[in-house]
């Protein structure tokens, strides 16, 4: 059965991530799912909104880990890529309901979102730096522009986590809801979209973004060329092993 569940109903296509045993963690053929789901609401008249959401609990663990060492991605055709240059060429309004953890790209996915609800048990964290990685698709530029350097590093270069009430307070999030609520006020909320002219709402999302899109594109190719070789490097091995191995890395041999 598909890990990915797409769902057309009242007008919002729904994309749930449902793979909790592994914490939706998100493998090569689940980010190509996705792809398909954005490319194919974005092709439906009847779609006037998107929706995307997880498991109770779990927004999502970001790239499986085991699918990142054993299949990392090459270039801009890898499904990784693939889907978030969908997910940032949405015309159409995307909602986040983060229904529990998001991390990674859980979070970094946000930035590329409209209208971000989370739980009020969701932590969010960007780790790039301690999986021996760096930021990614945009959030190097977004990240400090939304919040200052300042916090901007305590959440890339340190990789700390943080709560709904601080997304929100960052400028990342919306609002916080209590974690049996946030999928259906975010539903709710995508739902509005039914009743607001189509045109109007997709050339006002295009000017909201159009200023940063150019710096956004050559921020998320910087960023994937670096990622594309850190992760054949020595510190992102021994942080994915010691992931998988139920241990803290030791990076203290590296210069
Ligand atoms: N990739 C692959 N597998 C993952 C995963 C990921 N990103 N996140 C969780 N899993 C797997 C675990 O290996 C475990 O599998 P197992 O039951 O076969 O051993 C299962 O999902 C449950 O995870 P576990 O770590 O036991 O759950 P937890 O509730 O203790 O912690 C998280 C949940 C999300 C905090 C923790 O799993 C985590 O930190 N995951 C990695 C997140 C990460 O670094 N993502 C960044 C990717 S760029």
């Amino acid at each position: 059965m598909s890990n990915i569940k797409t769902v057309l109903m009242n007008g919002v296509a729904t994309i749930e991530i449902a793979r909790p045993e592994k914490k939706n963690a998100l493998t090569l053929d689940m980010y190509a799912a996705m792809t398909r789901s954005l490319e194919q609401a974005g092709a439906d008249s009847s779609v006037r909104a998107v929706l995307i959401t997880g498991q109770p609990g779990i927004f999502t663990s970001g790239n499986d880990l085991q699918d990142f060492m054993n299949r990392p991605p090459s270039g801009p055709d890898s499904a990784v890529f693939q889907f978030m240059r969908a997910l940032v060429e949405c015309e159409k309004p995307v909602v986040a309901a983060v229904t529990g953890a998001a991390i990674g790209i859980g979070t970094t996915l946000l930035l590329h979102c409209d209208l971000v609800y989370v739980s009020d048990e969701a932590r969010l964290a960007m780790p790039f730096t301690s999986l021996g990685l760096v930021a990614e698709f945009g959030s190097s530029l977004l990240l400090p522009l939304l919040m200052g350097h300042a916090r901007a590093a305590e959440k890339l270069l340190l990789g700390d986590s943080f709560t709904g009430a601080d997304a929100v307070s960052c400028g990342i999030a919306n609002a916080v809801l209590p974690a049996d609520e946030v999928l259906r006020h975010a539903r709710r909320m995508a739902e509005r979209f039914n009743t607001l002219p189509p045109g109007a709402v997709r050339d006002t999302k295009k000017l909201m973004r159009q200023r940063q899109k150019q710096s956004v594109s050559e921020a998320i190719t910087a960023e994937g060329e670096l990622i594309v070789q850190r992760l054949r490097s020595p510190e992102a091995t021994e942080a994915f092993q010691a992931f998988f191995q139920r241990r803290s890395p030791d990076f203290s041999k590296f210069s």
